[in-house]
């Protein structure tokens, strides 16, 4: 249990921590890896490169010390993150051996500043943070049913198409296995993980159609030009074909709809538009899609993916697409809005920056916006 003494410690602890977030994952990291290489397997490599991962982990360090009275405020976070930890198969087990480098890493960049008192505080409330953790990914475990007790699952590719001007690869995914397509939400994620000399990596990938209890469907972007390149989005690319199998845990992610709402305004920047089509295709199904208005920006005119759908599921009216040449506005934001407005974006974590600040300046409620992005979220936070 922790003390209100250790909470003490904790909180006036947290500028220290602030200062030195970067060394102590950075020391955290490479520990890690060094005593348990296999974690490797795990950890988005591409992530640890650009500084993500590392940063998303900091971030929920400042977070957890400054919540540690009332952890309850951050639970949507934990969702969020328990999905993905649950995507990855982290178990129990493996707080223990986080725990156990993370206060390594506190103790040697801290040096004479952390005291006994101060590691004992940081180990207390450590636990109780885990604790919260584990406890929601074994609620998402249970989800699944006899599901929950699998590891990665073979999933046949059973068809592989280039779309949107051979930019994007589409993939129609079956299960190897015979058993039943484990059902899911629109807006959730499929995780894919391919091998390349001698590491797994992983990555997550939207669903683009609503489920349909045959193929789970998601859409690649292969990133050519960006440094560090995808791995995971590279490797099915160029060398995964139809008729082959690939390793998939089953689908998770907590941006999905919420019932009830007068007016969706989705907000897709890129490739982001794969989950938001799941949720339009949704809506559609139930027969709402008259409450939708999609904003789709790409960055060259022409170069969307999935026009001609967009195109029957909505009216010219509910559409909007926009380009580097007719870009995204605080004015058409508001003009889009209305009180009740739910809106779900999706995107690199530039655009949603933008559309984020718009939003607020246009005094929407934080409550009525969700969003995703294909980096560790916490990344996004500003210090
Ligand atoms: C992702 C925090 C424990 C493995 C994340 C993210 C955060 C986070 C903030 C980013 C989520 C996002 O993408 O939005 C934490 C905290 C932990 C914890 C606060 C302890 C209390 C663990 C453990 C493992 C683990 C025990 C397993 C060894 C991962 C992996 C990712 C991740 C593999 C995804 C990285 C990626 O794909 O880029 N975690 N985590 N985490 N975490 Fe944890």
């Amino acid at each position: 249990m922790i003390t209100e003494a250790d909470k003490e410690i904790v909180k006036s602890t947290v500028p220290l921590l602030r200062e030195n977030a970067k060394e102590i994952a950075s020391t955290f990291y490479r520990d890690l890896f060094k005593a348990h290489p296999a974690l490797l397997n795990t950890f988005n490599q591409t992530n640890m490169k650009i500084g993500a991962q590392p940063l998303a982990l900091a971030n929920t360090i400042y977070l957890a010390a400054e919540n540690i009275d009332h952890l309850d405020v951050l639970m949507p976070w934990i969702y969020t993150i328990g999905h993905k930890h649950r995507a990855l198969m982290v178990k129990p087990i493996h707080y223990r051996i986080v725990g156990h480098f993370l206060l390594n890493a506190i103790a040697k960049t801290l040096d004479d500043k952390a005291t006994p008192e101060v590691l004992n505080a940081w180990s207390v409330a450590y636990s109780t943070i885990a604790s919260v953790f584990i406890d929601v990914e074994k609620e998402l475990y249970a989800d699944l049913g006899e599901d929950g007790q699998e590891n990665f699952i073979s999933l046949k590719i059973v068809k592989k198409e280039l779309i949107a001007n051979e930019t994007i690869t589409a993939l129609a995914l079956e299960r190897c296995d015979g058993r039943a397509m484990c059902p899911y939400l629109a807006g959730q994620y499929l995780t894919l993980r391919v091998q390349k000399e001698g590491l797994f990596y992983n990555r997550h990938y939207s669903l683009t159609h609503p489920f349909n209890s045959k193929t789970y469907n998601v859409a690649i972007k292969q990133e050519k030009d960006e440094q560090p390149l995808g791995v995971v989005s590279n490797e099915i690319t160029e060398n995964f074909f139809e008729g082959d199998t690939i390793l998939a845990s089953l689908p998770a992610g907590n941006f999905v709809l919420v019932n009830d709402a007068s007016h969706y305004l989705f907000i897709a920047g890129g490739i982001g538009i794969t989950a938001l089509l799941a949720m339009i295709k949704d809506l559609k199904n139930k027969g709402k899609s008259d409450l939708v208005t999609l904003i789709y920006y790409v960055s060259r005119k022409g170069q969307g993916a999935f026009i001609e759908e967009i195109q029957s599921l909505l009216d010219k009216d509910q559409y909007i697409p926009l380009d580097k040449s007719n870009p995204l506005t605080k004015d058409l934001l508001q003009s889009k809005l209305t009180s009740n407005t739910q809106v779900y974006m999706c995107g690199s974590p530039s655009f949603l920056d933008t559309a984020r600040t718009y939003l607020s300046e246009c005094n929407h409620p934080e409550s009525q916006v969700y969003f995703e992005t294909f980096q560790p979220r916490l990344s996004l936070l500003k210090n």
